[in-house]
């Protein structure tokens, strides 16, 4: 099985979805990365594993038709069969999303439905959580809906929010939550042990 994987940034999440698919933890390849962002570290990791990297914006496009259109192609021809969000920053088109209908995940360094949506991504996320005085934060494996964040959460992990954290100290601990999760919902997926029920899914063990 094909996984494509969509980052704009630094890829350490495309890192650890690589080395679980790698060591046969996750049971598929990366067959290509699509990135929004001409320079982001993700690209080099992909160029050091001989994966594909596409470099795919809107402003390639004319229209937003022919940009989904070529979106879709371009999956087509990488024969993925499920998508990971990895630090993406754009919006995946409605047309994707159900073309490719619970078969994309995103991760979000927060707990979701708390602290997500649009904006609310990187240093604001972590900021918002000191902000609110919580004292748990952590890292969520949803599908990807139409709306931001707001598909089926699949994983959540906590990390606890200690009274001198700061945002990268947080980012820190919720990323090393990320790269533990991410791949085991991956293999779940991949090897379609998820069930869902309404807006909820579920991992069978
Ligand atoms: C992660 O914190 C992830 O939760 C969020 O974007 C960040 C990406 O980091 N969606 P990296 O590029 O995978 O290192």
């Amino acid at each position: 099985m094909n996984i494509a994987v969509f980052a704009s940034g630094r890829g350490s999440n495309f890192l650890s979805i690589l080395n679980a698919c790698k060591a046969g933890i996750i049971p598929a390849c990366i067959s290509v990365l699509i990135t929004n962002n001409e320079n982001a570290g993700a690209r080099e990791i992909a160029k050091s594993e001989h994966i594909p990297d596409v470099h795919f914006s809107r402003a390639h496009f004319k229209t937003d038709a022919e940009y989904t259109q070529n979106l879709l192609n371009l999956l087509k021809d990488s024969n993925a069969s499920c998508i990971a969000l990895a630090g993406y920053l754009k919006k995946i088109p409605a047309l994707v999303v159900r073309e490719f209908h619970n078969r994309i995940l995103n991760i979000h360094p927060a707990l979701l439905p708390l602290f997500g949506g649009e904006g609310m991504y990187g240093r604001y996320v972590h900021e918002a959580v000191l902000a609110s005085g919580m004292k748990v934060s952590g890292a969520t494996v949803h599908f990807v809906n139409e709306e931001y964040d707001r598909g089926a959460i699949l994983i959540q992990r906590c990390v606890s929010v200690e009274r001198f954290d700061t945002p990268e100290t947080l980012a820190a601990k919720v990323l090393e939550v990320e790269h533990t999760i991410y791949p085991l919902a991956l293999k779940a997926l991949v090897e379609e042990r998820v069930v869902f029920e309404g807006n909820k899914a579920w991992i069978l063990e």
